[in-house]
């Protein structure tokens, strides 16, 4: 099973960025951490991130030439904006779980819209860097 990592605006930025909020882990973390977990579940895993919204749209679209299983995914800030990226995914079809690490339920009214929520197989949220692992076992076993 081929499994892609999608993160959005400044995921790259995680361990700096609001630790409060998102924690004291790098995007490097995140990513060694996947890694190991994707082995443990013999799936192969790859990773993509960007700050930008045609670049998300882009990697979507490759996605599913390079025959992508599944997608986890956390848009950021284009889950509340982004129709483009939304569209990206109804064009692929791709199986594809909602990753928040933070409790946006919880959060501004703006972050209360999320365009991908529809789309998405699951949404995962307020779950840390954790998410990302349970969106992975989604995918693979349905749990
Ligand atoms: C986020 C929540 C978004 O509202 C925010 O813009 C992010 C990260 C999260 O992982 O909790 O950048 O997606």
């Amino acid at each position: 099973m081929k499994i892609l990592v999608l993160n959005g605006p400044n995921i790259n930025m995680l361990g700096i960025r609001e630790p409060d909020i998102y924690g004291k882990e790098s995007y490097d973390y995140l990513v060694e951490m996947l890694k190991k977990h994707a082995d443990e579940k013999g799936a192969e895993i790859s990773f993509y991130q960007s700050n930008h919204e045609g670049a998300l749209v882009d990697a979507i679209q490759q996605a599913y030439f390079d025959k992508i299983d599944g997608i986890v995914f956390n848009p950021a800030a284009y889950t509340h904006t982004s129709v483009a990226i939304a569209d990206a995914l109804k064009a692929v079809g791709i199986p594809t779980v909602e990753v928040h690490i933070s409790d946006v339920s919880a959060r501004e009214d703006f972050r209360q819209i999320s365009y991908i929520r529809d789309i998405a197989v699951k949404t995962i949220s307020g779950r840390g860097l954790e998410g990302y692992k349970l969106a992975l076992d989604y995918l693979t076993d349905g749990e």
